[in-house]
C-alpha cells in the first residue's frame, strides 16, 4: 500500500512526552465552559479569542493561557479537558502520553487539588481501558511564583504520590533559574518523583546545565538553545539525555522566526535524543501530527528521520524497557512496510 507522509505519520506509533493539559483547552471549550459557570470572557466569540492567539515571545502566551484556565472549576471540567485531548491523540497514533499538569494555576483560584487530579485521572484511566493508551502525570511547579509555594504544592501532593510519576518546572523562564528550586527537587526526589524542567526555550545553556546537574532531571524540555554552548552539547550526546522539542510552539513563541530556521534536524543529525512533542496544541495551531507534519515538510524530514524521532520519544518515556522496547518493534515494522521512496 502506498501512503502519503501525512499518513505515514499518524499510523507511527508515537509517544507525546511534552503536554500541558491546560494548553489543549480549545476556544470552543472555553466558551462551553464560561457558560456553564457563568464566567463573562474578554472576547465576544469563539473566532475572537482564537484571533487573540498571536504571541510575541513567552510571556505574551502565559498571559492568555492562564486567563483562559480560569474557566476550569470543577472535576467534570479537567475531566472533559483531558478526555478531549486523548481522543485527538489517539486518533493521531499517540500511544503514549506523560502530560503536565499546572496545579497552582487552579488553587490559586480556590479549586483544590484533588478537584484537579481526580477530574484528570478519571480520563486517563477511561483512555487506558478504552484504548490501551497509555499515561503518566507530571506536576509542574509554576518558576513566576516562589520556592516557598512549589513547597506547599509539593506537600498538597503526597497524598496523590501514586498518581504521580514526576515533577517539573515550567512558566516563564528567562530571569527564573532552576537553581531557585533546588530544594523542593530535593524534596520531590526524596518522596519518590522523577524530575524534569522547561530549560533553553528561551533561557540561556546554563539553565540546562542547572536542570542537569542541580535538579537532577531525566530529560529537558526544549533544550534547543543547548546549541549556543557546543560542550554542552557534546554532553547531551553522551549522556543520550532527551530533548522534548516543541515545533510549532517553537515558532509561535517566536523562538525560531519559521519552520525552515528550526534546528530540530541539525541536532537529530548531532545525535541528540531529540523527540517531538505539542505543548500547547490549542494555541499553536496543532497536535501531535501537525507538529510532525509541519517539521517533516520544512525541515525535509525522511521517513526514516520520523521514525528516528518516534523511536526517540519511546526511549525517552517513563515506560518500562520492555515496552519502550515493544514500540520500537512496531516503529520499525512500520517504517519496514513503509519506507521512503
Ligand atoms: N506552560 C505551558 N507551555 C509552556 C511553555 N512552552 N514554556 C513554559 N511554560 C509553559
Ligand atoms: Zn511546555
Amino acid at each position: 500500500m502506498m501512503l502519503n507522509n501525512e499518513d505515514f505519520i499518524r499510523g507511527l506509533p508515537k509517544a507525546e512526552l511534552h503536554l500541558h493539559i491546560e494548553g489543549s483547552l480549545e476556544p470552543s471549550m472555553v466558551f462551553d465552559l464560561a457558560r456553564k459557570h457563568g464566567v463573562t470572557l474578554a472576547y465576544p466569540s469563539v473566532e475572537a479569542l482564537a484571533a487573540a492567539y498571536a504571541f510575541d515571545n513567552l510571556q505574551s502566551f502565559l498571559d492568555i493561557y492562564y486567563a483562559g484556565a480560569g474557566v476550569l472549576r470543577d472535576a467534570d471540567d479537567f475531566f472533559a479537558l483531558t478526555q478531549a485531548y486523548l481522543r485527538r491523540a489517539h486518533e493521531q497514533g499517540v500511544v503514549h502520553s506523560e502530560i503536565f499538569f499546572d496545579p497552582q494555576t487552579h488553587t490559586a483560584r480556590g479549586v483544590p487539588f484533588e478537584v484537579v487530579i481526580t477530574g484528570i485521572t478519571r480520563a486517563l484511566d477511561e483512555a487506558r481501558a478504552k484504548w490501551g493508551l497509555t499515561s503518566r502525570l507530571i506536576l509542574c511547579f509554576l518558576r513566576h511564583l516562589s520556592a516557598s509555594d512549589a513547597l506547599r504544592t509539593l506537600e498538597q501532593a503526597l497524598p496523590y504520590r501514586h498518581l504521580i510519576a514526576a515533577v517539573g518546572l515550567d512558566s516563564s523562564e528567562a530571569g527564573f533559574p532552576p537553581v531557585i528550586f533546588l530544594e523542593v527537587f530535593e524534596r520531590a526526589r526524596a518522596a519518590g518523583f522523577l524530575t524534569v524542567a522547561h530549560a533553553g526555550e528561551e533561557g540561556p545553556p546554563a539553565y540546562i546545565l542547572e536542570a542537569l546537574d542541580l535538579l537532577k532531571v531525566v530529560r529537558i524540555d526544549h533544550g534547543v538553545r543547548c546549541e549556543e554552548s557546543p560542550l554542552l552539547v557534546e554532553r547531551l550526546v553522551r549522556e543520550q539525555m532527551p530533548l522534548t522539542v516543541c515545533p510549532l510552539s517553537n515558532v509561535r513563541l517566536k523562538v525560531f522566526a519559521r519552520m525552515e530556521d528550526h534546528n530540530l534536524k541539525r541536532l537529530l543529525m548531532r545525535g541528540l535524543n531529540v523527540s517531538i512533542h505539542s505543548d500547547d496544541p490549542a494555541y499553536f495551531g496543532g497536535y501531535l501530527a501537525e507538529n510532525f507534519i509541519a517539521a517533516q515538510q520544512a525541515l525535509d524530514l525522511s521517513r526514516a528521520e520520523l521514525a528516528q524521532l518516534a523511536r526517540n520519544s519511546m526511549r525517552a518515556s517513563l515506560l518500562p524497557p520492555a515496552q519502550q522496547q515493544a514500540w520500537i518493534a512496531r516503529i520499525d515494522a512500520w517504517l519496514a512496510a513503509h519506507p521512503d521512496a
